[in-house]
């Protein structure tokens, strides 16, 4: 997804901008821009493509000022072209560049032509520049007309405006958008996220939705959209360089894959105690709020989505709660029936989902009951509107593939059941079970991923294959999900999922000798029932691939490849089979040469609708 730096200091900033675009490239990007300010000219250099490619044209003519605003565009408004690609001006003494949506767009944009200015772009984003020019030419200063133009705007944004009218400010407003200022020392720094600043500061301030900032080497004022100053908090951001470093790994998913068993040891840390997980480890009044739930509302997009389906089956069968699963971008429009006494958890690694916190607002206008977010980022936009936060202490994920927030949403998930089913009647001996079980996953993980080898071998056979189907039953069929989501995503081969019993109701048409049927298969009570599903395949000279427990899954079987986990703890087998399939979607990618941590079409974080 799009993504934004700024800076104003007494040293030139372009590098620093460069930089920043290239700790943002993690997001999902198809060209990228920069402008700063020359004397009296704006001065600008884009590129379709990589940020290297930004960087050769600099080569050829470079760029140096003490003022700048960058972009990474991921498409939106108009093909990714060099004209589309931010910043964009209005007649040589505005540049802005925007993250979002501008929804009334070409009602603006036939105005402005209407009064005579010309559009360069298809983007939303050229009408900010234009509306600001207009409202200077009325007479206004550079300010007023700012603010005076995010009054029109319908939509959301991040955005950051320079101009050489005041070549030593720097103006930005959030709405909708993540946006951060980093506090230098005498200078400045603006980004849609912070990692994009961790080469040049850790102090950071989270502007909220209305918030406008003028930033000058040696001066910060937020105001709200009628100008009013507000006071805002200055943050340590804890992101770390070396955590957003690809070290010895080929690719970040690579590096993300195998940090799992840290990851999980990281989330587990503090909230586990005497063989109890600890209810406080939500919020400090999180005993209150869970007190009164009666039904769990799980809202989430994508990977996370999938999380939430394997937590409806720990939640149900423990907790007893009755707990409902949706996707974030269809429950916002669905007029879903309110029920106060349902706890609303929102998943999401990056916090910033415009579907999640859109669903989120949705059942707060509702009146839902409290929320809780299950979140990789702190101070994201998910965390700060909810009632109560459980942090996934991953850390930065970069891939676009998820894997690590997964698993760690996961055990938060199972984290969440345990608290909620002591409440409703669990006792303290399945309670201390199920904590050994999770205290044994970062060993157990570590055991998976010394399959590495051997699934590097097994995706060969996948090079030369369109389609693929993936196969689970009960819990494992989110898992099934999540493992065709992962092919499909990084590989781009088409999968698709179904709970297997499912097969002989439509997908068995697809299956011949060139179909790969990948089936999760652990040892537990529909095992049995799987094994006929996996024989409808066989008699259709489908080619099995199985993860199982145990190689005994070969007899009676033609064609079928047996990936052995050994034995696995039923309730955190969900967690343990997730390695396997991203190992595999992560090998077949490599074999077909895929941009692996930054697929096509797809972005990080997606926070437009
Ligand atoms: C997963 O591999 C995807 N990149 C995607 O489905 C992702 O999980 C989804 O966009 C939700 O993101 P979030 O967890 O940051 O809200």
């Amino acid at each position: 997804m799009c993504g934004i730096i700024g800076a104003v200091a007494v040293r030139d900033v372009v590098p620093i901008l460069i930089e920043g675009l290239k700790r943002l490239e993690y997001r999902g990007y198809d060209s990228s821009g920069l402008a700063t300010i020359n004397g009296e000219q704006l001065e600008r250099k884009r590129a379709v493509g990589k940020i290297s490619k930004l960087e050769a044209k600099l080569k050829k003519k470079s760029l140096s000022s003490k003022i700048g605003i960058a972009h990474t565009r991921w498409a939106t408004h108009g093909k990714a072209n060099q004209a589309n690609a931010h910043p964009h001006f209005s007649k040589d003494n505005i540049a802005v560049v925007h993250n979002g949506i501008i929804e009334n767009h070409s009602k603006l944009r036939e105005t402005l032509e209407k009064a005579g200015y010309e559009f360069s772009s298809d983007t939303d984003t050229e009408v900010i520049a234009h509306q600001i020019h207009y409202h200077l030419k009325q007479g206004k200063n550079l300010y007023a007309a700012f603010l005076a133009s995010l009054a029109m705007i319908e939509g959301t944004y991040a955005i950051a405006m320079i101009s050489p009218l005041m070549p030593d400010s720097l103006f930005a407003a959030r709405r909708g958008s993540p946006l951060i200022v980093g506090i230098g020392v005498g200078e400045y720094f603006l980004a849609s996220d912070a990692a994009a600043l961790i080469s040049v500061t850790q102090r950071v301030i989270y502007l909220e939705d209305g918030d406008i900032v003028e930033l000058q080497r040696d001066n910060m004022t937020i105001t709200d959209m009628a100008g009013n100053p507000v006071e805002r908090i200055e943050h340590i951001s804890k992101l770390q360089a070396d955590a957003v470093e690809r070290g010895e790994y080929r690719h970040y998913m690579q590096k993300e894959i195998f940090e799992q068993p840290q990851a999980i040891i990281d989330t587990l840390e503090g909230r586990i105690h005497n063989g109890r997980v600890l209810e406080a480890a939500f919020g400090p009044n999180a005993g209150e709020l869970f007190s009164k739930i009666e039904a769990v509302q799980i809202i989430a997009c994508g990977t996370s989505y999938h999380a939430g389906m394997v937590a409806r089956y720990w939640i149900e069968s423990l907790a007893k709660l009755p707990c409902t699963v949706e996707i974030a971008s269809e429950f916002r429009y669905r007029k879903p029936l309110p029920n106060p006494k349902a706890l609303v958890v929102t998943l999401s690694q990056s916090g910033e989902t415009a579907d999640t916190l859109a669903a989120l607002a949705e059942t707060k206008r509702l009146g839902f009951g409290p929320s809780l977010a299950i979140c990789n980022v702190p101070e994201s936009s998910l965390v700060r509107a909810s009632d109560l936060v459980l942090m996934t202490h991953a850390g930065p994920e970069i891939g676009v593939a998820s894997t690590k927030a997964f698993t760690t949403q996961l055990l938060s998930l199972l984290m969440l059941t345990v608290v909620l089913a002591r409440r409703r009647g669990m006792t303290a001996e399945t309670e201390n079970q199920i904590v050994t079980a999770i205290q044994s996953l970062p060993r157990q993980i570590e055991k998976m991923l010394t399959l590495n080898d051997s699934i590097e071998k097994l995706a060969e056979q996948f090079a030369d294959k369109h389609n693929a189907l993936f196969l689970g039953r009960g819990i494992h069929y989110p898992i099934a999900m999540e493992g065709a989501l992962k092919l499909k995503e990084i590989s781009y081969i088409h999968a698709e999922a179904y709970p297997a019993g499912e097969l002989k109701h439509g997908p068995l048409a697809l299956v011949d000798d060139k179909m790969p049927v990948i089936a999760v298969a652990p040892n537990d009570d529909l095992q049995e029932k799987l094994k006929s599903n996996l024989q409808e395949v066989n008699a259709r000279g489908g080619q099995l691939f199985v993860f199982a427990n145990h190689s005994s899954m070969k007899q009676g079987f033609d064609y079928i490849n047996v990936i052995e986990t050994g034995e696995v703890d039923e309730i955190i087998s969900p967690i343990i089979y997730t390695i396997p399939l991203q190992l595999l979607s992560y090998h077949v990618a490599l074999i077909k040469g895929t941009d692996v941590d930054q697929p096509r079409n797809l972005a990080k974080a997606v926070t437009v609708e």
